[in-house]
């Protein structure tokens, strides 16, 4: 078992298997400005959502080393990938700081409750870990939940096809076969989907309503940091540092545009 100090002016870290945590880190900036951020996005290695799990959490492991080796006071495992294979075992290890993870945000969806079908979008692997399965056995006596593995989705996003015919072509195919009947909302359970919502609702239409588990994420770190009194007392605005597994500037350059858009 590893354990660490720190103090309330160190950074809190993020990782994921490429650029899709920054939708969690957009959150994280906009409740806690005045903190600063360390991203690592192991795009190198990405897609981590069809990889064995024992591979998912080799990768978890060197993310997490990688942010801890500079100091974080707390992480924030933001991919749900990542959090269904490796969360346990990174919390056994870690011990003492705050790790947070992700999970498909399958309450608000109930709570919304529409007529017809929940539909969850997310990586194979998300789909078939026990993690999910705990998730959905307690709401699918009430709800119509349809989980929706979507292989290469995260990939198309990683290569930056953000809107376009390629994209377009991909959800219309995979979603389909589900517009048959009533979906009451779409639930993003890969934090690489936020960024393409806008493509999304253009296929499903745009009064279907589109959520995500990454401001939910944000609150519960502010709600862990406040916990261990980790909150920084910086009244100015924090700063953000970018890493990525690949070489080059291009992807970090690509980072800073999906944190900022
Ligand atoms: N961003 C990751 C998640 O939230 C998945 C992408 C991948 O397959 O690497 O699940």
């Amino acid at each position: 078992m590893k354990t660490y100090n720190f103090n309330k002016e160190a950074p809190v870290g993020f990782f994921d298997s490429g650029v899709g945590g920054l939708s969690v880190l957009q959150e994280a900036v906009k409740l806690l400005p005045e903190e600063n951020f360390i991203y690592y996005g192991d795009s190198k290695n990405a897609p981590y959502g069809t990889k064995p799990i024992e591979e998912i959490k080799r990768l978890s492991f060197a993310a997490a080393d990688f942010l801890l080796s500079r100091g974080v006071k707390a992480l924030v495992v933001a991919c749900n990938t990542a959090t269904s294979a490796s969360i346990e075992e990174l919390r056994d290890t870690y011990s003492n700081i705050p790790i947070i993870g992700i999970e498909p945000a399958l309450k608000p969806a109930v709570e919304l409750k529409l007529p017809g079908k929940i539909i969850i979008m997310a990586t194979p692997v998300t789909l078939a870990e026990k993690k999910f399965y705990d998730l959905i056995k307690s709401y699918a006596e009430n709800s119509v939940i349809q989980p929706l593995p979507c292989p290469g989705l995260a990939e198309l996003i990683e290569d930056g096809k953000l809107t376009g015919e390629e994209i377009s072509y991909f959800l219309r195919n995979i979603l389909e076969p589900f517009m048959v009947s009533p979906i009451a909302s779409i639930v993003l359970g890969c934090t690489h989907y936020p960024f393409i919502k806008g493509e999304l609702s253009r296929i499903i239409g745009a009064d279907i309503p589109i959520i995500d588990g990454s401001a939910g994420t944000a609150r519960e770190l502010r709600r862990q940091l406040s916990l261990k009194d980790l909150l920084s007392d910086r009244t100015i605005k924090g700063n953000i540092h970018i890493f990525n597994s690949l070489e080059g500037e291009e992807i970090i350059k690509f980072s800073y545009t999906l944190l900022n858009q």
